[in-house]
């Protein structure tokens, strides 16, 4: 089998939210998709051992909120590498209650949001596929949404464990130098950093320009309030990479 052609299925990136006022969390998912028009129906495929299934499995209901391409990496970080268990994911969360069921709705970073009522579930193996009625939905803003794939290849995102897709993390690249390395930085000195909750690898010859710091910066001189540009966690959670 080619294990790349799994990397050619598209997917957008969703948060899945669950509870109540009181009471609840959220996970990222790529695998939340309309599966029927009449009546309106969503899927989402629920890792069996996230949190959140818990959520949907009792409150019976559930929300999708549907992330924009320029997200905070903090709000990835915050419900898409971390379980709820004994943290409220919800701290300094901009959410609503769903005008039907009461469901917490993520309108953080989101574009639009769905208010599902679950109908029906299917255990699928390491997944649950939860089948929700949408209720009711909304459009926030005209951003341009979320795709996998812009996470995979511009973000240099990987899936946690718990995504149901069989996708290899994105190989290293030949680093690509926009700019000379300053002579007293020698390239076999500077060490490429993982970060510890994500798996984002800080290369120092490509730098992170997206964020202002220039090819051929060493991990070491990158400013204090540096953040993960893919989870947002700071600096203190990268580790040497050790190839
Ligand atoms: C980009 C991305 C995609 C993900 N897709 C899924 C998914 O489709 N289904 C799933 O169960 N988990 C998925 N996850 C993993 C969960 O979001 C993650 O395990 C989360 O910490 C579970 O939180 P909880 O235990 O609080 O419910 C994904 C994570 C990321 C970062």
């Amino acid at each position: 089998m080619d294990a790349s052609a799994f990397e050619k299925l598209s997917y957008g990136v969703y948060i899945i939210a669950s509870g109540c006022s009181d009471e609840k969390n959220a996970f990222v998912a790529t695998t939340a998709f309309q599966v029927t028009s009449e009546p309106l129906q969503i899927a989402v495929a629920c890792n069996k051992n996230n949190f959140t299934r818990t959520f949907i499995e009792i409150f019976k209901k559930f929300s999708v909120s549907v992330l924009k391409q320029d997200y905070t990496p903090s709000i990835l970080g915050n419900f898409g590498y971390r379980t709820g268990r004994g943290v409220n994911k919800f701290d300094g969360i901009h959410y609503k209650l769903g005008p039907h069921t009461s469901v917490p709705i993520v309108l953080d970073d989101a574009v639009a949001w769905f208010e599902c009522k679950l109908v029906n579930s299917i255990d699928v193996g390491s997944h649950i596929l939860f089948i929700g009625e949408v209720m009711d939905a909304d459009t926030l803003t005209d951003d341009t949404p979320l795709t996998y794939t812009y996470y995979r290849e511009v973000k240099k995102g990987k899936a946690p464990k718990n995504a149901p897709h069989g996708v290899a993390a994105p190989k290293d690249e030949e680093p690509k130098f926009e700019k000379p390395l300053t002579n007293n930085i020698k390239s076999s000195t500077m060490k490429s950093y993982e970060c510890s909750v994500c798996g984002y690898v800080y290369n120092p010859a490509e730098g992170d320009p997206d964020n202002g710091i220039a090819p051929g910066t060493p991990f070491e001189e990158l400013p204090d309030d540096w953040t993960c540009p893919l989870c947002g966690v700071p600096k203190s959670d990268f580790e040497v990479k050790n190839d």
